[in-house]
């Protein structure tokens, strides 16, 4: 698609769609750009250092992928910033649901569909705004070797659409409103990733801040944070740097 070919991309009102041919990461464009006003959205076919959770690369698929980074100017208190994760991980959920596919959300905010990996979000914050980058897989139909069985894409899936602007708009419209739910409104974030818990009851390993913790997934808490049941009693988790079933 060339640049002109986004211009019908439906947008939130007030929010900017700026499409690049190559970026190093779109999260880091947007954080050299982070006095602009919320509702900045920046797209690219390539990126050369694309990024996942971890330090992972995150490479995208050109044609086939959407990779796209939003920045947000969230009213709510930093220290409830972390919470976008799990927004922005119902956004893309529901905006999947338009497309005709049931989507589950892996805390904190892989957006699975079939058990397998269809989007990756990562959020980082960057002084008074924050940076929420969106890889979603629309219409590759193969994966690399390492992937097969662990990613899946909307074409895979049979999605109504995969028209890629049209699935764009569908996400903006959808975090637009999810990410603006982190204060008073987040009881409807956590009962819409309740609803949608790809872990629930699954025996996981977590690799969190203070280390290795083994236990069942017995809930999201009403303040988003997942609850494991250990070998030492129920543990809290309000970020975890991997989530692995077992
Ligand atoms: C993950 O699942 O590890 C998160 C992947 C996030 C990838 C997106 S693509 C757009 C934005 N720019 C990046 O460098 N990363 C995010």
């Amino acid at each position: 698609m060339s640049v002109g070919d986004w211009n019908d991309v439906r947008l939130p009102l007030g929010w900017r769609l700026e499409v690049l041919d190559e970026v190093s990461s779109t999260n880091d464009v947007l954080r050299d750009r982070g006095g602009e006003a919320e509702g900045l959205v920046v797209l690219s076919e390539t990126q050369t250092a694309g990024r996942g959770r971890r330090g992972a690369a995150w490479v995208s698929e050109g044609g086939g992928s959407l990779t796209f980074s939003v920045l947000l100017r969230p009213r709510a208190a930093k220290a409830l910033w972390a919470r976008l994760s799990l927004a922005a991980g119902v956004a893309v959920a529901q905006a999947l649901g338009r497309c005709g596919l049931e989507a589950e959300i892996k805390w904190p905010n892989d957006v699975l569909v079939g058990g397998k990996k269809l989007c990756g979000i990562l959020v980082d914050a960057a002084g008074d705004s924050v940076i929420v980058g969106i890889g979603l897989n629309v219409g590759i139909r193969e994966f690399p070797v390492e992937l097969e069985g662990l990613a899946t894409s909307m074409a895979l899936e049979g999605s109504r659409t995969l028209d890629r602007s049209d699935v764009l708009g569908l996400v903006l419209a959808s975090l637009a409103g999810w990410t603006d739910e982190i204060g008073e409104g987040f009881p409807a974030v956590v009962r819409q990733v309740r609803e949608r818990c790809a872990l629930s009851g699954k025996r996981v390993r977590l690799i969190a801040a203070g280390g290795i913790v083994e236990g069942v997934v017995m809930e999201v808490a009403t303040s988003g944070e997942l609850v494991l049941e250990t070998p030492a009693g129920p543990r809290r988790f309000l970020q975890a740097n991997e989530v692995r079933v077992i």
